[in-house]
């Protein structure tokens, strides 16, 4: 896929899947401007990614709409426009529904579900003038319950019903998708399994759950992201793919 000259925003682009959705879209062409918490994440994430041209450091906390106000605002100045924002900033960690305070409510619900709302709020100007798109990156916990991970589930389930509300909203100028993925081998599922009693048995756990028992590569997230940005899925708005190894298939 070209993305020639395309300006694209990923949130959480510092470590993870952002970062592989970041690094596709440079290597497709794209300019591309990163978020993380921090000015320290973003860098050393456009260090790993040489420097290359076209990189832009947009770092902001966007569990605050101020945060993303301002990740949106300095990819929006460096680039002169915005064509694709990629909400993909998130935050995961289990605990039981009576252990689960308002911190930890607002830690999950502020970055995954209100954050990508203020970001697209803020780039949706740009967005209509140059016939852009969004993808946001849900989660198969999102279509479905998880027990332990209520909050979790609450924050991306909203996220994935916020993707079809606004993509009626915003058409026919703006297309908006999310992508819903399985376990990924990122420090988010590492650390998770390492917090268990027997880190290995968790792991296992994860890469039996599902039907295609394994889990999968940031990469495999990276090339539906970049399909749903192209004009070749000019057609697709509102939708939430899949990407978990048939988990959401059913047990
Ligand atoms: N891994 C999985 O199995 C899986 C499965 C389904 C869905 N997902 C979703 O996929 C997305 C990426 O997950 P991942 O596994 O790549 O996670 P990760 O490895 O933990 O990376 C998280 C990324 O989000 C950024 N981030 C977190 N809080 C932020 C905030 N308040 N402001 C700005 N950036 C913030 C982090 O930035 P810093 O580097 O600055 O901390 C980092 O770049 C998340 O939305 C997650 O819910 C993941």
């Amino acid at each position: 896929m070209d993305f020639t000259d395309k300006r694209v925003l990923v949130t959480g682009g510092s470590r993870g899947i952002g970062f592989d959705i970041a690094r596709a879209f440079l290597e497709a062409g794209a300019r591309v401007a990163i978020n993380g918490r921090t000015a320290q994440s973003v860098d050393a994430a456009m260090e790993k990614l040489g420097n290359a041209e076209g990189l832009v450091a947009a770092p902001g906390d966007i569990g605050t709409v101020s945060g993303c106000e301002s990740a949106v605002n300095t990819a929006i100045d460096a680039f002169g426009g915005l064509d694709i924002l990629v909400n993909n900033a998130g935050v995961g960690a289990g605990k039981p529904i009576e252990e689960s305070d308002e911190a930890y409510w607002d830690a999950h619900v502020d970055v995954n579900l209100k954050g990508a709302f203020f970001c697209c709020r803020a780039a949706l100007p740009e967005l209509r003038k140059s016939n852009g798109n969004i993808v946001n990156i849900a989660s198969d916990a999102g279509l479905m319950g998880v027990p332990g991970i209520t909050v979790y589930c609450a924050s991306k389930g909203g996220l994935v019903n916020m993707t079809r509300a606004m993509a009626l909203e915003v058409a026919p100028e703006v297309r908006v998708n999310c992508i819903s993925p399985g376990y990924v081998d990122t420090d988010m599922i590492r650390l998770s399994a390492k917090r268990k009693p027997d880190p290995e048995a968790a792991w296992q756990k994860m890469i039996d759950y599902a039907p295609l028992k394994r889990i999968a590569t940031p990469a495999e997230i990276s090339h539906a992201v970049l399909y749903l940005a192209s004009p070749e899925a000019c057609f697709i708005t509102g939708t939430s793919l899949a990407i978990d190894g048939g988990s959401t298939a059913g047990h």
